[in-house]
């Protein structure tokens, strides 16, 4: 049969494949290796992934790749960032050093707030190079897939004005873009005092108006003690379902405060952060199906001294996924590959786990699940080649990525300098 192009000289594949040799669903421990495996691929899509031999016996192609002996991963799933702002935050960072919290910030007026000025005042053009620039190194760090969210702007031209952008970074970057409305990140300091005002707008203007231009797959809201109750929460979500869009929250990240059973109540999609999640919290989400995203790299850089119950939520057979949660304020982290490594040390995954939450599981966190997120026919040909020993070098070289190239849709995205 005829392919585009056939990946060869791969030591291993590590396809994430969603069932194992015997039928059955795959584990998180699960890599799914084929060793000394090649990919044939058509259309920016897998056609056969399989040993070598097998792979060149029944496939021919104008084009061939060599891995260089290599390990080949799906591309990341990156699928939780808020990558759309104009100014950085570092100083708030130095104040969490000195012993501020973040909620600390945030009440004083920094935190969320202190980006929307910028944000709002700033054309689209700016915000779309900023972006843009932001996602081209995370791509040069393994990322094929990113979920980004709007909410900087908290009035409905801006928050029209960023997935705007969004939408733009969709069509001209190389990767696949996922796009959330997150008007309900914070109150604006003009409601601050009214947070019924601008519920209403939320739902009388904001989501009606991103439901009707189609510019935002799912709806997220910061569902926290210092910004939207379980109450205003489920006012939020239920307009958003309403409308048509699906659901994600940010739920118990600081404290516990019943997040993911709204999550499980308002079938969400996903449930974000989950650092104090309580044990009927985890069942909630188990029986409603709702994905679980932790967001490690967040709680590293608030100096959290727990993390969320992640090896518990893998035992429960819930499909755990990692994101970076990229973003200017609690977390400035660009990394899967550093992500990941922080799963495996701060929760105790194993590398294969923590590979698994950022690839399969984390396509499933973003509905992407058909398309990306492992090495399987049919899907989008996502991958990454690596110069490493073996897939536990990833979490293990701390901070460092040994990428070679980034693909997506069969099309060369990054190639590491010599
Ligand atoms: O996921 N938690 C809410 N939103 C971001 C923080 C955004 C910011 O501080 O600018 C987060 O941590
Ligand atoms: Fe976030």
């Amino acid at each position: 049969m005829q392919a585009d192009l056939i990946v060869r000289d791969c030591r291993q594949i590590l396809t994430f494949r969603a069932q194992n040799a015997a039928g059955e669903p795959a584990g998180m421990d699960d890599p799914g290796v084929v060793s000394g495996g090649a990919i044939a691929i058509s259309d920016g899509k897998i056609l056969a992934v399989g040993t070598e031999a097998d792979i060149l016996a029944s496939y021919t192609a104008s084009e061939h790749i060599s891995a260089a002996g290599g390990i080949v991963l799906p591309g990341f799933v990156d699928c939780h960032s808020h990558p759309v702002f104009v100014h950085t935050r570092e100083d708030e960072f130095a104040m969490r050093l000195q012993g501020k919290t973040y909620v600390d910030i945030a009440l004083a007026g920094g935190g969320i707030r202190s980006t929307i000025s910028s944000t709002r005042e700033a054309d689209e053009e700016l915000l779309f190079e900023l972006a843009a620039r932001r996602i081209r190194k995370m791509i040069s760090l393994g990322t094929t897939t990113l979920e980004a969210k709007s909410g900087y702007g908290l009035d409905t031209a801006s928050e029209l004005k960023q997935l705007r952008v969004i939408d733009r970074l969709a069509k001209e970057l190389p990767i696949h873009i996922v796009p959330t409305f997150m008007g309900a990140h914070e109150f604006p300091a003009e409601y601050k005092d009214n947070h019924s005002a601008f519920i209403d707008i939320l739902t009388d203007e904001m989501i009606p108006a991103v439901a009707e231009q189609g510019i935002a797959e799912f709806c997220d809201i910061f569902t926290e003690a210092h910004v939207y109750n379980l109450e205003e929460s489920r006012i939020v979500l239920d307009c958003a379902k309403k409308h048509g869009m699906k659901l994600k929250m940010h739920a118990d990240e600081i404290e516990p405060m019943g997040g993911a059973e709204l999550a499980a109540e308002m079938g969400c999609v996903s449930a974000d952060h989950l650092g104090t999640t309580s044990e009927q919290g985890i069942e909630a989400l188990a029986k409603a199906g709702v994905v679980p995203v932790l967001l490690p790299a967040t709680l590293f850089s608030l100096r959290s001294k727990t993390y969320a119950r992640g090896k518990d939520m893998i035992q429960r057979g819930l499909p755990v996924a990692i994101a970076t949660d990229y973003n200017p304020g609690s977390c400035n982290c660009d990394s899967l590959p550093l992500t990941i490594s922080l799963a495996c040390l701060q929760m105790g995954f194993t590398p294969a786990e923590a590979l698994t939450a950022a690839t399969r599981n984390a396509a499933r966190a973003v509905c992407r699940e058909a398309q990306v997120g492992s090495l399987e026919p049919g899907k989008s040909a996502d991958f990454t080649i690596w110069d490493i020993p073996s897939h536990n070098f990833i979490p293990y070289h701390l901070g460092s990525s040994h990428i070679t190239s980034v693909y997506c849709k069969g099309v060369c995205v990054h190639r590491a300098a010599e």
